[in-house]
């Protein structure tokens, strides 16, 4: 299929398109031309966009979002320790499993019916059945799962820890004047990367397991808090400590295999304030607007 026979027929859904990820894959899309459309459960406003509001907790409005659709990203996700910018006892023991595991089925359910022609799964880079340790990402295992098992056109791109929600994290833990970290490496990426290489993978259409994609750098996690104070100007005491490999992975301490990003974590911090820590939310919040640099400054 030729690109203008290609784009004259597409209409991309991305659920989750008012997330981290979602903004930037939304924003590079238009930028390019491209007819987006997003489920929301609080639709924006802006116009070159689609918007059809729905939930997928619920089900609702999904079969008016996939009408004429012929590529699904599925950027959707809801993670309470993202959201709070911190983990909390009770995330070891529970997380909630609407939207990452009943939304998926959901949404392949309705695929099926909407014969959609491409389905690209965003999951973790790194997990696997012994390192899924945590319950959030055991529900990201279990709907990727699902994706790989459905008889749909389907790709999955799994991908390192997202630059912000580590800045987020270690915002989280500015009161503490002693920092006990894991000496485990880890590459976190920029969400402008990884929305860039999902075009990518919409474009060339190639289907199953894509490569991971990674920051451009792995570096120990204690390093990175290094440079996240000396960028911050704070002053903590950084105290590393062993881990062994199998207990790093299952901390989600792994370096992403296949793909590098750009954007160094240092680059990132320049160029990035710390997002403000929140709760868990069950209501969305209003819809920002999208941004269509790829790989700079937000
Ligand atoms: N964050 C990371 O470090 C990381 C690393 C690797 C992979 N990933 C994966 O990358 C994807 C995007 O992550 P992100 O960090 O960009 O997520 P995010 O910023 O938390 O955004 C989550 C998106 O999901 C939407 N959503 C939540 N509940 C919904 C529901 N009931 N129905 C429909 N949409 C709902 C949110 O919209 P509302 O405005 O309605 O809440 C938002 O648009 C996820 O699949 C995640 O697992 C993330």
């Amino acid at each position: 299929m030729t690109h203008a026979t290609r784009t004259a027929e597409e209409c991309i859904l991305v659920t989750g398109g008012t997330g981290h990820l979602g903004r930037d894959l939304v924003g590079q899309l238009l930028a390019r031309g491209r007819r987006v459309r997003v489920l929301a459960r609080s639709p924006g406003h802006d116009p070159s966009v689609e918007w059809v509001r729905g939930d997928l907790s619920t089900g609702a409005g999904l079969p008016d979002a996939l009408a004429g659709v012929t590529t699904v990203v599925n950027a959707a996700t809801f993670s309470p320790i993202a959201q709070r910018g911190g983990l909390r006892l009770v995330d070891l023991f529970t997380t909630p499993s609407a939207v990452d595991v009943d939304g998926t089925r959901r949404l392949l359910e309705q695929c099926r019916l909407a014969k959609v022609r491409h389905v690209l799964h965003v999951s973790i880079a790194g997990l696997s059945e012994e390192t899924a340790s945590l319950p959030y990402n055991k529900v990201k295992l279990q709907g990727e799962t699902m994706v790989r098992q459905s008889d749909l056109p389907w790709s999955v791109v799994r991908a390192a820890p997202f630059h912000y929600l580590l800045a987020k994290l270690l915002a989280g833990m500015r009161w503490m004047p002693w920092w006990f970290l894991p000496d485990g490496v880890m590459d976190t990426v920029d969400t402008a990367d990884v929305a860039t290489y999902l075009i990518e993978c919409i474009d060339d259409g190639r289907l199953g397991m894509r490569e991971e994609i990674g920051g451009p750098a792995a570096l120990p996690l204690p390093e990175l808090a290094r440079q996240y104070l000396e960028a911050r100007q704070l002053k903590r005491r950084v105290i590393a400590f062993d881990v062994a490999p199998r207990t790093a992975a299952r901390l989600g301490l792994v370096e992403a295999r296949g793909r590098k990003g750009t954007i160094a974590w240092s680059e990132w911090l320049a160029t990035h304030a710390d997002e403000p820590r929140g709760r868990v939310r069950h209501t969305p919040l209003p819809a920002r607007a999208f941004t269509s640099s790829e790989g700079s400054t937000k």
